[in-house]
Formats: structure tokens, C-alpha cells, sequence
């Protein structure tokens, strides 16, 4: 076996290390969400926006397009962990199609967790800033709704 061979093989089985220690701690669904994120992506002008700094301080952002007032897209970007993308990913895919008010009332932490089955106590705050992101994106449409100028003095 070559040096690069050995090299690959090395790297291949550290992976596979890696990802049954995460099998360990996190549910199926998470490691889904957390591989092959949804909706992460930025819209250009989005009816609601926002941007939210969590505990830990990694940050969050939530691009909503409200068509009749019902989400007909909305996505997110983040610089946090893992976690963090499962959530907002999770949390952007319950929020897709759904009114101002289901949206609201569904895309809680307390929703994330149970749809993941549950995630570690220190990974709870993910969770909570993904909700945290889109309800303020959420309020940040309906102060557009008031003053739509306003809109165009937000940074992106
Ligand atoms: Fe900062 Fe998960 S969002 S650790």
C-alpha cells in the first residue's frame, strides 16, 4: 500500500470514527438534517429578515418570502455548529408553506427538539436561536407590512 493509500484509508476510518460517535448522541434525523441541509441559502429582498446573535455566539439568519400571507420560501445561513444548520434547517422546512400564524405557533425549540427526538442539553440553545431567527424574521415582516420603506434601510 502506497503512502497516499495509507493516508486515505487513515482519513476514511477516522470519518467513520467520527460519525459513530455522533450516531451516539444524535438521532437519524439530525444527522440528515445536519448532511443535506434544507434551505440554506439567502434570498435577495426578503419580505421578513432577520439576524440573531445566540448565547453562544455563533449567529443565525432567516430570509422569509410571504406570498397572501402564507411563507412561500424561507431560508437561512448560519456560522454555528452542526446543530445549529440541523436546526435551522428543520425549523425553515416546518415554516415552508405554512400562514404568519402557524408559523409562529409551530417553530418553537420546544417543536425542534421533539421532531429530533430530542438533542443533548448542551445543544439545546441551537434549537432556540433557529427559533428565536424566525420568529424575529417573522415580526420583522409585519413592521414591513407597516412601513414597507423601511425595508430598503435594513442590511442584508
Ligand atoms: Fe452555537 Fe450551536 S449555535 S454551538
Amino acid at each position: 500500500m502506497s503512502q497516499d493509500e495509507d493516508l486515505e484509508k487513515f482519513a476514511r476510518e477516522l470519518q467513520e470514527q467520527i460519525l459513530e460517535q455522533i450516531k451516539k448522541r444524535y438521532s437519524e434525523i439530525v444527522i440528515d438534517h445536519w448532511q443535506n441541509p434544507r434551505n440554506f441559502r439567502k434570498i435577495g429582498n426578503p419580505d421578513g429578515y432577520s439576524k440573531v446573535k445566540g448565547s453562544c455566539g455563533d449567529t443565525m439568519e432567516m430570509f422569509i418570502k410571504m406570498k397572501d400571507e402564507t411563507i412561500i420560501e424561507c431560508c437561512f445561513q448560519t456560522d454555528g455548529c452542526g446543530t445549529s444548520i440541523a436546526c435551522g434547517s428543520l425549523a425553515t422546512d416546518i415554516a415552508q408553506n405554512k400562514s404568519f400564524t402557524q408559523a409562529l405557533a409551530l417553530v418553537s425549540a420546544d417543536e425542534i427538539l421533539k421532531r429530533f427526538g430530542g438533542l443533548p442539553e448542551a445543544d439545546v440553545h441551537c434549537a432556540q436561536l433557529a427559533s428565536e431567527t424566525l420568529r424575529r424574521a417573522l415580526a420583522d415582516y409585519l413592521y414591513n407590512k407597516r412601513a414597507p420603506w423601511k425595508k430598503y434601510y435594513r442590511k442584508t
